[in-house]
């Protein structure tokens, strides 16, 4: 049975406990319907309730949602705020500034805690180097940075100013960062010499370097550095600064701009089924907005809680759950700078136990690599822990499959913690359907419902709603607070990729296949219905892999799918065809190995495939169309047992299957 079948055939219903419903934001099913209800009745009215609860706002808004330049819609849009304001002054102006904002946990061990008073500054002093060295309003500033409390205090100095920050994955290769400096046309760049993962030095500088002379990126004036490590690293005079150089003499004092809520907060890469990676442009507001509530919600975050959520601030979830929505509501949450299998396999249960986590926040993948390591060694296991501080458990980024669910809920929840299973995307800003921790029965595998105000629904390729039980396409259709305005530069991009004309032009298209539950209405995801992959919980277009492998000097072809796999959810599969002969045995190991490092310096090691196969050719039909699904099934060791009749050379079908 395939992971969605067992998901659909799902009969363990896990309601949930008094004591997780007892006091939470959204306390039952009642209380869910009620507020869901409400957001149906009056839409605007809702938002801009919450708006204004949530938000501090220098200006208050009078208009709400504007729909008049459909799908380019705005929210809120008269009100004036800054993101900066709200995620730290306004909590050390309640007295709050001693509280811990981060505690940060270096990949060796070391822990710092940053208290709001601390990051206030820290943040204050960066934004005024930037101001000083003229990075103003409506700039773009790249961060390349790792894992780092310095990574959070850059993107909240240049949302301080009002400049629009695009972070980049320290795991990307220097041709992706020169891709997206390019694109969004960076003025500034912050990097560090190094990071630490694993207890390895990896270098980001010199990628950085190599990056910015790559060219067309003559518009970026400053490159800041922040000194992690101390390795060495080459130094541009007049264009490199050290980070802790430049903030020294800064005032701790910084007059936040005040941006309209329109204003772009940041832009994201991210990968699309078609061409480049493309720019995800956020609101102030709409993104703030839904970052902090959904940690209400969602997290049922109370004070005395202690937030981790293990992503990467390169990604959105580390965006939205480190960066801006635990700071907008005034947590204290754990930072980590490492991998979670450094220096042992248990170091998240020793983390967890080490800063009393109350509520956990990972991605499937991390947990079925550490179902592997744990069941084989006790001492990893995270039964020899104290978790008895979680009380809420969430996931991200894939599907998880029922038996990771109940390993985690058993092993790492003692069955005692609900698990929020979160459906979301670099577009939609926040979670769109995922259970509430006090209210709704779980499902393991399933998404449930979508949260109050999001008018999730799944549709047939014209756009009409199909009945529960049915497959279908995965749309919401009315726009909300938190979801992208724009790709950034190519508003075509925009309206046909999210909004196409197939579906009516007006509803969002997520671009994931959904199916729900006949008497429930549970949704439960079944993965990309377009050519991106989701290796590890991180998004990759198919045509990316195959664009970067033709640059190759060897490779005359190249087609690349995604297939099944136990620990990384779905694993890269390339087929190729090379100018000269089909190789094979060793050399066949070593090319394939040589194209898979080739691949990781394109795009960056996330990217290498898993399985490379050779072949004369490729499957195509006499017209010249590659046949995706044949090698789909291929790349799965499946029968063929599709028609190949219209095949041009059913041979290859033979020669492509055989490396399994
Ligand atoms: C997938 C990550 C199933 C989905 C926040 C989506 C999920 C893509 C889940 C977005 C989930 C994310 N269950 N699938 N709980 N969460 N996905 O932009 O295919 O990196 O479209 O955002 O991840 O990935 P992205």
């Amino acid at each position: 049975m395939s992971a969605i079948e067992s998901v659909l055939h799902e009969k363990r219903v896990f309601p949930p406990s008094a004591k997780a419903s007892a006091g939470a934001a959204i306390s039952g099913m009642d209380a869910y319907k009620a507020l869901a209800e409400q957001a149906e009745r009056d839409y605007e009215g809702f938002w801009a309730g919450l708006a204004r609860d949530t938000l501090s706002w220098h200006k208050p808004f009078t208009k709400v949602l504007d729909e008049s330049k459909a799908p380019f819609y705005t929210w809120f849009e008269d009100g004036e705020l800054n993101a900066s304001y709200n995620c730290l002054d306004r909590h050390v102006e309640a007295g709050r500034g001693a509280d811990n904002a981060i505690i940060f946990e270096a990949d060796d061990g070391t822990v710092t805690n940053v208290t709001y008073q601390d990051l206030l500054e820290r943040v204050s002093r960066l934004a005024n180097a930037l101001k000083k060295r003229g990075v103003k309003k409506g700039d773009r500033v790249v961060i390349y940075l790792p894992m780092s409390v310095e990574g959070v205090v850059a993107m909240q100095a240049c949302v301080r100013i009002g400049a629009t920050h695009s972070v980049v994955f320290g795991g990307f290769s220097s041709k992706s960062l020169n891709e997206r400096l390019v694109d969004v046309g960076a003025v500034a760049l912050i990097t560090a010499d190094e990071q630490m993962r694993g207890g390895k030095a990896l270098p980001l500088k010199s990628i950085a370097d190599e990056a910015l002379a790559a060219g067309g990126c003559e518009k970026v004036k400053d490159v800041i550095v922040y000194q992690r490590t101390g390795g060495k690293v080459a130094w541009t005079e007049g264009r490199d600064a050290w980070l802790h150089e430049i903030v020294e003499n800064e005032s701790a004092q910084c007059e936040p701009e005040w941006v309209g809520a329109e204003h772009p907060l940041f832009i994201l890469y991210t990968s699309g089924s078609t061409g480049k990676p493309k720019g995800v442009q956020h609101s102030t507001a709409g993104t703030l907005l839904w970052a902090a509530q959904t940690m209400k919600w969602t997290f049922d975050m109370k004070p005395g809680d202690i937030f981790w959520c293990t992503a990467d601030i390169g990604w959105i979830t580390g965006h939205s759950y480190i960066a801006y929505g635990p700071l907008a509501i005034g947590a204290t949450q754990v930072m980590f700078e490492g991998v979670p299998t450094y220096p042992h396999a248990g170091r998240f249960w020793e983390m967890i136990d080490r800063h009393k986590v109350t509520i956990f926040y990972t991605a499937p993948t991390a947990i079925r690599s550490l179902i592997k390591v744990s069941e084989a060694d006790a001492k990893v296991h995270p039964k020899s822990y104290d978790l008895s501080t979680l009380r809420i458990l969430g996931t991200v980024g894939e599907p998880i499959n029922p038996e990771a669910w109940m390993w985690y809920h058993e092993n790492v929840g003692r069955g005692q913690c609900p698990i929020v299973d979160t459906w979301w995307q670099t577009e939609t800003g926040g979670h769109m359907i995922t259970p509430l921790p006090g209210a709704t029965p779980l499902v393991p595998g399933s998404c449930t419902l979508p949260l109050p105000g999001i008018m999730a629904a799944v549709v047939d390729e014209t756009g009409q709603d199909v009945p529960n039980g049915q497959g279908g396409i995965l749309v919401v259709k009315r726009p909300w607070p938190s979801m992208l305005r724009n790709v950034w530069g190519d508003p075509k991009r925009y309206q046909t990729s999210y909004f196409p004309e197939e579906l009516g032009g007006k509803l969002y298209l997520a671009g994931d296949g959904a199916v729900r539950d006949k008497e429930s209405g549970y949704f439960t995801i079944m993965g990309r219905i377009d050519d991106v992959l989701n290796v590890s919980g991180h998004r990759l277009g198919t045509m990316e892999i195959e664009s970067a492998l033709v640059a190759n000097p060897m490779v005359a072809e190249a087609a690349v799918v995604g297939r099944p796999d136990d620990t990384t959810g779905e694993a890269v599969v390339a087929f190729v065809v090379l100018k000269r002969s089909r190789p094979e045995g060793d050399e066949a190991k070593q090319i394939a190995t040589e194209l898979r490092n080739w691949v990781g310096k394109e795009i960056g090691p996330i990217a290498k495939p898993k399985d490379i196969r050779f072949g004369e050719n490729l499957p195509k039909t006499r017209s010249g169309k590659i046949m995706r699904r044949l090698l789909r099934s291929l790349a799965k060791g499946e029968e063929i047992t599709q028609d190949v009749s219209t095949l041009e050379n059913p041979a290859i079908l033979d020669q492509l299957g055989e490396a399994r």
